[in-house]
């Protein structure tokens, strides 16, 4: 007797966050996609079209043949396997070739910067809703921003303050409402990360007047977060080298589309930079600690 079954499914309850989190999987760019496969069937085309001809011409070896009779055995020097090895260092080669030009697709290519990677997150969280029509400010929800290294992302009780009342039976909030009562936080897919060797800090950006738009582009414009600058060193560097222009009054960090060169003189920059001293590092252990 088997009890294998509809039994065992009274067993635990699915946990739907734990399925969220399987389902959110960073999303395949077709463009991207089609261009590696592009690249890869080339490569193993090469391999398909040497191998078999290579493998043909070694194989005639031993035997001599003049009109169609067999004449004359060559004596074998080497076992009838050693034929092979050449095709064997060719596959081999090729396949190790692949790899080291897959790797250096991979690391050269903009792709690893994650410029326009945007994930699928498991709940659709539109920031144009909260951000642009509601008007919820970003600080409401990312409050480490001016105080810590980290944005932060919100708890669930933050949506539930409003989420309790607004939309308290939408089906769209089923895993907010499921987070809350189970106290474990939505598994929200990361879209910016520096690699481990990078130091970053939010607050010292947002206190002297950095946007969030400049290193993350009109958040408050997206119905789901992409990926919207290329964060990579010479990005960081273009600002350090020269700040003034990248500057705004502190109340306006988080006024997204807020534009300062519409609405300030040209001698606020320079002034600014003066007044509070801003001097951001171009040595390398200011970022690589
Ligand atoms: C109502 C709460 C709320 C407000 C207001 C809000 N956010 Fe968010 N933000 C979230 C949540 C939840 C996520 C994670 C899900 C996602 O990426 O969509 C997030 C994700 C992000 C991310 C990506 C984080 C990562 O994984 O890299 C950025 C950047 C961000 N928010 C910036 C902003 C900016 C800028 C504003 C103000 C214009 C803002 N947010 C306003 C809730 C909020
Ligand atoms: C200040 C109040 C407030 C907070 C905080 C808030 N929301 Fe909302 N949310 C709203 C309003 C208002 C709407 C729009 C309701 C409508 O469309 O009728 C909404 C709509 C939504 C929707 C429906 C889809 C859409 O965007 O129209 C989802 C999903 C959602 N919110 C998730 C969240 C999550 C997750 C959080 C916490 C990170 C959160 N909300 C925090 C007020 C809030
Ligand atoms: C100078 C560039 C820069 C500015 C300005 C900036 N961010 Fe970020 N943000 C980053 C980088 C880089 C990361 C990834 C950090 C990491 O990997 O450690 C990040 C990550 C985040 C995250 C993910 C959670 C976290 O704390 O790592 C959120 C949310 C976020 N930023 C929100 C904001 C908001 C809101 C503002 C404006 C008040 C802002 N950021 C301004 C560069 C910036
Ligand atoms: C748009 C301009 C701008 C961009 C882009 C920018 N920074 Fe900065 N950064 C600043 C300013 C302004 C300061 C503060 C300088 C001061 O207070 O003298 C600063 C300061 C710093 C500091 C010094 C922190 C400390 O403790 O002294 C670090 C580290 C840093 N930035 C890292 C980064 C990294 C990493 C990136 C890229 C992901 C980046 N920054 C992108 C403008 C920028
Ligand atoms: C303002 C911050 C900042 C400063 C200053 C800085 N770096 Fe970087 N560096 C970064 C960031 C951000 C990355 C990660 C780029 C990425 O994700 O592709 C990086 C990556 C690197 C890498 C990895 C290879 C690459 O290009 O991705 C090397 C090597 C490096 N930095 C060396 C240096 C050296 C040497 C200096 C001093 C001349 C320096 N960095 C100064 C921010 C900085």
């Amino acid at each position: 007797m088997t009890r294998a079954g509809p039994g065992s499914a009274s067993h635990g309850r699915p946990n739907p966050l734990a399925a969220a989190a399987a389902r959110c999987r960073p999303r395949l760019d077709p463009a991207r996609a089609a261009a590696v496969a592009g690249k890869m069937s080339f490569l193993l085309g090469l391999g398909g079209v040497t191998i078999p001809s290579l493998e043909q011409s070694l194989q005639t070896g031993p035997v001599k043949r003049a009109g169609g009779r067999v004449e004359e055995f060559v004596p074998a020097i080497f076992p009838k396997w050693a034929n092979r090895l050449p095709v064997m260092v060719m596959a081999a080669v090729l396949w190790v070739g692949g790899g080291v030009t897959a790797g250096v697709w991979y690391y050269f290519t903009p792709k690893y910067t994650r410029q326009g990677y945007q994930p699928i997150q498991p709940v659709n969280f539109s920031h144009a809703t909260h951000a642009d029509q509601v008007g919820i400010d970003c600080r409401y929800c990312h409050d480490g921003v001016e105080t810590s290294g980290y944005a932060n992302l919100p708890p669930t009780a933050i949506c539930m303050n409003c989420h309790n009342q607004v939309l308290r039976d939408d089906p769209g909030l089923a895993l907010v409402r499921e987070s809350h009562d189970l106290e474990k936080p939505v598994p929200w897919v990361r879209v910016h990360r520096l690699p481990d060797y990078v130091y970053f800090h939010h607050a010292v950006h947002a206190r002297r007047g950095v946007s969030c738009d400049h290193c993350h582009g009109a958040i408050h414009q997206m119905e789901e977060v992409a990926h919207a600058q290329p964060l990579s060193m010479a990005f960081c560097l273009d600002c350090h080298r020269r700040p003034a222009p990248n500057l705004r009054p502190l109340d306006q960090v988080t006024r997204l589309d807020w534009e300062p060169h519409q609405h300030l003189p040209a001698d606020w920059f320079a002034a600014a930079v003066n007044a509070w001293g801003v001097n951001p590092p171009s040595h390398c252990a200011a970022c690589h600690r």
